[in-house]
């Protein structure tokens, strides 16, 4: 069982690929369709996602698709699962497991993510479907006076139990605690609380007996807060990201897969990139879903004679990723896609 475990979590980021997140809830997809005046009717969600997976090549730059509950069970026009779909063509295919974050109470501000209860039984199903990996996001939220310890503290046990369960599953959990860069705070606060989110969460994970060879962390870059005054360089978001994951990750970890939350779609390969100048113990590579799906998202815009079209945007964003976790993406190399 460790020895798959930590066999999937490598097979995942191999050669510089990364992770498509496609796992947005029936909630969260409705918010992307609404933006394209897209009705998020369930064919509509369904027929969106075969166009990216039945990509051309893009096998060659994402090493593992992220599903809902929904698409799991969802199959292209020919009955192929998209779970099969994905597994011949060599992206492994995971599942988001978590039921959202709410309102923590006595935490005013703060939120903490649900979804253990009943999670053995739906492991069990999700893997009899086909996911060998599986996410649980954890939000964090920079106020004034938060993150509280507590807050900390509760979100880092939920995701140690999760991943516990996965991996009792044989199912490689990522796990994300997402420090939010939607205020207006600076870098520096933004590495104190990402150092503080991440010692609570490897603090759980050893209390818990997780097997880190067997995980994959997804994290936020260590960023400036969207409102911020100053704003900071690829190469300054580059230097304190890797610096501060080099005090608090351990390099047991065979992957740091990151998520875009909101950079567009250019920033976050763009960051990416200057991450992987400077390099670390692990893989550094991407598990985004606006900053891989923005541009095939509006290229497609409901309409099925506009799918190749989308399907190009996605795999360029995909390929640029990709060279951005080896360190090799350059400016020059976003040609406009060619329809
Ligand atoms: P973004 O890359 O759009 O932040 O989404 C990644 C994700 O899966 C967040 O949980």
């Amino acid at each position: 069982m460790a020895h798959e475990l930590h066999d999937t979590a490598k097979a995942i980021v191999a050669d510089h690929k990364g992770i498509l997140a496609a796992d947005e809830s029936t909630g969260t997809i409705t918010k992307r369709f609404d933006s394209i005046g897209v009705e998020s009717a369930e064919e509509n969600r369904r027929f969106y996602r075969q166009l990216l997976f039945t990509a051309p090549r893009m096998e060659d730059s994402i090493g593992g698709v992220i599903l809902y509950d929904e698409t799991i069970r969802q199959s292209a026009d020919d009955g192929t699962s998209f779970a099969e779909v994905l597994s011949a063509k060599g992206v492994i295919p995971g599942i988001k497991v978590d039921t959202g974050a709410h309102e923590q109470a006595g935490f005013p501000g703060e939120k903490v993510t649900e979804g253990l209860d009943g999670l053995r039984e739906r492991f069990e199903e999700y893997r009899g479907l086909g996911a060998r990996f599986a996410k649980w996001r954890a939000v964090i939220t920079i106020g004034d006076g938060t993150p509280t310890d507590g807050n900390l503290r509760a979100n880092a046990h939920a995701l140690a139990r999760y991943a516990a369960l996965s991996q009792e599953a044989g199912i490689v959990p990522i796990v994300e605690p997402e420090v939010l860069m939607d205020a207006d705070n600076s870098l520096e606060v933004c590495w104190e609380v990402t150092t503080r989110t991440l010692h609570e969460t490897f603090a759980a994970l050893y209390e818990h007996g997780i097997d880190l060879q067997g995980t994959l962390l997804k994290p936020n870059m260590v960023i400036p807060g969207k409102g911020a005054r100053d704003q900071a360089s690829p190469e300054q978001i580059a230097e304190a990201t890797v610096n501060t994951f080099l005090g608090v990750v351990p390099a047991a970890i065979p992957g740091i897969v990151f998520l875009s939350g909101g950079q567009s779609e250019v920033q976050a390969t763009e960051n990416l990139n200057a991450i992987n100048k400077i390099g670390g113990p692990w893989a550094l590579s991407f598990s985004y879903g606006r900053a891989l799906q923005q541009s095939a998202l509006q290229g497609w815009g409901g309409d099925a004679a506009n799918a190749e079209a989308a399907q190009a945007a996605f795999v360029h964003r995909a390929r640029m990723n990709a060279l951005a976790a080896a360190g090799e993406w350059s400016a020059a190399l976003e040609q406009p896609v060619a329809a």
